[in-house]
């Protein structure tokens, strides 16, 4: 098959960070896929037909019997390879060195550092340069590889481990025992520039070229055909309508569910953006009743989830019908949502959240898919959007999730809380603005608790909701840190939450981290 990019292929072993590793790559304008390791057979290799492969972490141990592997081919095809970690341990022992069982005095969990030995390659140029002779690095590792395999050399060293850089420039296989993805491995950037220039890539992965293919192919899979798109006015829906609108014209119908559960004025603005600026044939579903009628009574928020993503599918599957022709579903699925993690176990990884895009799907769907954007993250969905000309305030609107404030309402969903909820989240983003530091976090709202607490206004008693403000600066949703507002504005957030919104008396900040926490409160 021929591809109309340079390819990168990732194996993933099962590691925490494989997805930043392919974000690390992106942003060198490198395509790559992350494929689980039992994906990976002779066959999808030489169909997917990589320039280069990168081995990624992983939690197993290569001396376990049946533990992960990359299929024998990968090192047969001639391009090269960059082992991680896991993925250094497995191309030592597979190619002839040896690894060990992790002892107390060689497992290195955390900051190290490496120094250079005398061997010098271009894997390591830029590295060792500020004077220190040392790099920072990320460790995580139990068992260590003891022995390198015949060709290899050593080009670094950390306490821990004797082989923490090398490589065997021949056959250009590289292997490294830490984590340049991470941010803890503050020159870890490096390493994959220099590896991907080493392995050839142009860095052929931009905007343009992806939105003239994304169009190519949107056409060639829907032909004549109508399609439906789901507009939730977040980011990914909206830059999927428009690219499929730029594409197939008035074959694409949007359908907006407002399930009663959005924020204040939002259903407003996207009919009259979508209508008004784009004219893009727009269906305007109020089925509030319909999901706040289902909803009522539930406070578990899988069974929530599930609800909400089951009525999506009802509601669209009924416009759909009314739509002479319509035979596609277009979804503003992304990348993070659709790789395929590998888990200790071998089996997809445990589900935190039932995500409604993805796991809401009924087997059974009348309608096939159209997902344009499920080869990009987040901030390329940003760039997308700019290239097809959506304004920067849509663009750079905090993501919204699909089942809306159903999760940001914890226990029992009713109407009057949903009102003070919207109203609270609409003074909080309304000074986050006035105090500039909207496009400086990556997502802010408030949830309204199932607790009343008492307090005191006026000379009075007040017995109302409690609710948490949050506010995170995250890459790509899959960590997150709470944003540092000063007391300053947290006092006087919280003094106008209370005075303009009846019925709540108590503002919290949730200062949780992701992990442990989660962004949203369900
Ligand atoms: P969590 O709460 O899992 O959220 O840390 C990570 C990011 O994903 C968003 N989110 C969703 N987006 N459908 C979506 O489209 C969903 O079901 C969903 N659940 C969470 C969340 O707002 C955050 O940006």
């Amino acid at each position: 098959m021929t591809q109309p990019h340079d390819r990168l292929l990732i194996i993933d072993f099962g590691s925490q960070v494989t997805q930043l590793i392919a974000r690390r790559l992106r942003e060198l304008k490198v395509y790559c896929e992350i494929h689980p390791y039992q994906n990976v057979t002779d066959a999808f290799l030489s169909d997917f037909a990589p320039k280069a492969i990168i081995f990624s972490g992983g939690p197993d141990s290569v001396m376990r019997e049946g533990s992960p592997r990359p299929p024998r081919a990968a090192y047969e095809i001639g391009v090269p390879i960059l082992g991680i970690c896991y993925g250094q341990q497995v191309m030592m022992q597979d190619l002839g060195g040896q690894v060990e069982a992790g002892e107390h005095a060689t497992a290195e969990f955390g900051r190290a550092y490496v120094s250079p030995t005398e061997t010098r390659d271009a894997l390591l140029a830029g590295w060792f340069m500020d004077g220190s002779g040392r790099e920072q690095v990320w460790m995580s590792h139990g068992d260590h590889v003891s022995e390198i395999a015949p060709g290899f050399e050593v080009l670094g060293t950390s306490p821990g481990a004797p082989f923490a850089i090398t490589a065997d420039p021949a056959r250009q296989f590289y292997a490294v025992q830490f984590h340049p993805e991470v941010h803890h491995t503050p020159n870890g950037r490096t390493i994959y520039e220099n590896f991907v220039r080493l392995a050839g890539f142009t860095g052929d992965w931009t905007m343009g070229a992806y939105r003239d293919e994304a169009i190519a192919k949107i056409r060639a899979q829907v032909g004549d055909k109508k399609v439906i798109c789901g507009l939730s006015g977040g980011v990914d829906s909206s830059v999927a309508a428009v690219l499929i609108h730029e594409a197939i014209g008035d074959q694409l119908t949007c359908v907006f569910v407002d399930h009663g559960l959005l924020r204040l004025n939002e259903a407003q603005e996207v009919v009259s953006m979508f209508r008004d600026t784009y004219n893009i044939p727009l269906i305007h579903a109020d089925e509030s009743e319909l999901f706040l009628g289902e909803l009522d009574g539930q406070s578990d928020p899988e069974t929530k989830r599930k609800i909400i993503g089951r009525l999506f599918i009802d509601v669209f599957q009924k416009h759909a019908n009314d739509i002479e022709g319509a035979e596609f579903l277009a979804q503003g699925t992304l990348y993070p949502d659709v790789i395929e993690s590998v888990s200790f176990s071998g089996g997809p990884s445990v589900t935190i959240k039932s995500h409604h895009n993805v796991g809401g799907l009924p087997e059974k769907m009348g309608l096939k898919l159209v997902e344009p954007l499920r080869e990009l993250f987040k901030d390329e969905v940003r760039a997308l959007g700019r290239e097809l000309g959506l304004p920067e305030s849509f663009i750079g609107r905090h993501p919204f999730p699909g089942p809306g404030l159903a999760i940001r309402c914890p226990g029992e969903i009713t109407r009057p809380k949903l009102e003070i909820l919207r109203k609270a989240d609409a003074v909080y983003i309304d000074q986050i603005r006035k105090h500039g530091l909207y496009d400086e976090i990556w997502q802010a709202f408030v949830a309204i608790l199932p607790v009343r607490t008492v307090g005191v206004m006026g000379d009075g008693r007040t017995y109302d909701y409690a609710c948490a403000l949050r506010a995170v600066n995250s890459v790509d949703g899959m960590t997150a840190d709470y944003y540092p507002f000063t007391h300053d504005f947290l006092a006087e957030t919280a003094t106008r939450i209370i005075n303009e919104v009846k019925g709540i008396n108590r503002v919290t900040y949730d200062i949780t981290s992701k992990p442990p926490g989660t962004i949203e409160w369900e």
